[in-house]
């Protein structure tokens, strides 16, 4: 799943009538700063939702905050070191202040548990992900001068019945969780630790969720779950089973002005059922974000990814025989343990056959408790990893822009953002193949579909013209 950047919520919605976040009765106020994945984001949401319900109003200014809250990500050591950066940071706050609380959330919460509270004298509460529910009382003890702790992972917590509150969203695409944590054992990974076990949504919440993003002006949901493809939901009598697919299916007919992504599928369990429900809507995006972690059967065996790099292209052939115009886009690991000279070739030639049109590439950052920090060593020097990963940086870089070079010329449908971060007259938006494209805004509106020709390219984006 695609990881954020860090940033502050507050108490903009944009421009449309979905419900006000900012709470009348509000009498106390809280400031959020997220970290890691889009489920971390989202689940940022349900907090300020739960804080909403108990009279805390959000501030995007720490300042004038009763009450700051980390939402933090463990996936590798320097996202944790960041937010040892920031609770540093807030510690003058704390000075300032002697009522102030300060909560860690999140997967780093969870994997750290009350060593949180013991160090530095820096964090009030600590909440793991399943437990946001319990936040209003572990603030009532944190008020009374005890330290708040729930770590409790749950096998059912979906939060299916929070609506969570979009704070800084840009109203035109939102994210809906639609499953938690994960039962896979990539031996690298330390989400099934943080995370817990993995469950489905109820399915009706999930439409009803995106229905009324719809209602509501949104244009576009992104499905999340760390493994879509192994959704499952039955109903209460268990007269229907409703998959991936099937969901799928179920949020594209909501409208079908309203876009549906998701993210991320695995390759051991993506589905041909899948790939024939994103041919079968023009409204579901031609583009999935299929990780592929390594192109080395050797390492991804050590890796637990339980597929080959047979199976991997196997499955990239089928994606281009169904889709033809897909786009796709991956994850890679570089430097895992034993990884030789040779594993790292085999990578770039697996490179070479795929032609990402995006990749997320990182240094193996090995995390204590997985299977590959207790089974193997983490001998790939840094030097090294360092060096490979320029290599695998540089190759894609040179795919992308003649990914984005094929695209010039070409006429798409965009998803209008907003306007582009750097010039006020121009607007940004989104092919459905998931490209940020940038033009001038002539009459187009956030929200709006318009489509644009492209006439140039760099290597990160599409630049374009309206045509009508
Ligand atoms: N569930 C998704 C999957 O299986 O592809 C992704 C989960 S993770 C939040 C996002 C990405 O972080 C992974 O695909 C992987 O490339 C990277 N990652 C996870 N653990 C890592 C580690 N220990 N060191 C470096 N990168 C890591
Ligand atoms: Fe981590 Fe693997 Fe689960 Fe993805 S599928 S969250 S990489 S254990
Ligand atoms: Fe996400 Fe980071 Fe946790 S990527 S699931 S916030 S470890």
């Amino acid at each position: 799943m695609l990881e954020l950047t860090s940033k502050v919520i507050d108490e903009r919605v944009q421009g449309n009538a979905f419900e006000s976040p900012i709470n009348v009765k509000a009498t106390k106020k809280f400031y959020i700063e997220s970290y890691g994945c889009a489920m971390n984001f989202n689940d940022s949401e349900i907090v300020a939702s739960l804080l909403h319900d108990v009279g805390y109003g959000a501030t995007k200014n720490p300042d004038e905050a009763n009450l700051i809250l980390i939402n933090t990500c463990s996936i590798r050591d320097k996202a944790e070191q960041t937010v040892r950066f920031r609770l540093m940071h807030f510690k003058g706050f704390k000075k300032r202040n002697k009522h102030l609380l300060v909560g860690v959330l999140g997967c780093m919460a969870e994997r750290l548990k009350d060593k949180l509270l013991e160090e530095e004298k820096l964090v009030d509460m600590v909440i793991g992900p399943d437990a946001y529910r319990t936040l209003p009382a572990l603030i009532a003890e944190a008020e009374s001068g005890q330290k708040g702790i729930n770590v409790l992972l749950s096998r059912e917590e979906t939060y299916a019945d929070v609506s969570p509150v979009r704070l800084d969203g840009n109203g035109v695409s939102s994210f809906v969780s639609i499953m938690r944590g994960c039962n896979n054992m990539c031996s690298f990974c330390v989400v099934p630790f943080t995370r817990g076990r993995e469950r489905s949504r109820d399915a009706d919440s999930i439409v009803q969720e995106a229905r009324e993003l719809f209602e509501n002006g949104y244009k576009e949901v992104t499905l999340l779950g760390q493994n879509v493809d192994s959704y499952r939901w039955e109903n209460a009598d268990n007269t229907e089973l409703v998959t991936f697919a099937n969901l799928m299916e179920r949020v594209a007919l909501i409208n079908p002005k309203l876009r549906v992504r998701f993210s991320t599928s695995h390759p051991k369990d993506i589905t041909d059922d899948v790939m024939h429900t994103i041919a079968k809507y023009d409204n579901i995006c031609n583009y999935i974000h299929l990780p592929v972690q390594s192109g080395s059967t050797r390492i991804l065996q050590l890796m637990n990814r339980n597929y080959t790099k047979e199976w991997y292209l196997h499955k990239v052939k089928r994606i281009k025989e169904i889709l033809p115009d897909c786009g796709l886009s991956t994850d890679l690991i570089i430097g895992f343990c034993t990884e030789t000279e040779e594993d790292q070739q085999e990578t770039l030639d697996l490179m070479k056959e795929c032609k990402f049109d995006l990749a997320y590439m990182y240094s193996y950052s090995e995390r204590p408790g997985t299977l590959a920090a207790r089974r193997y060593e983490d001998d790939v020097t840094e030097e090294i990893k360092s060096r490979r990963l320029s290599e695998v940086i540089e190759l894609h870089r040179g795919f992308s822009h003649e990914s984005n070079l094929a695209d010039v010329g070409k006429t798409y449908e965009v998803l209008v953002e907003g306007p582009s971060k750097k010039n006020e007259n121009e607007l940004c938006g989104r092919t459905d193949k998931n490209k940020m494209v940038i033009f001038p805004k002539g009459n187009a509106q956030k929200c709006d579909y318009v489509l644009v020709k492209i006439v140039a390219c760099t290597s990160g984006t599409l630049l374009g013209e309206i045509v009508g």
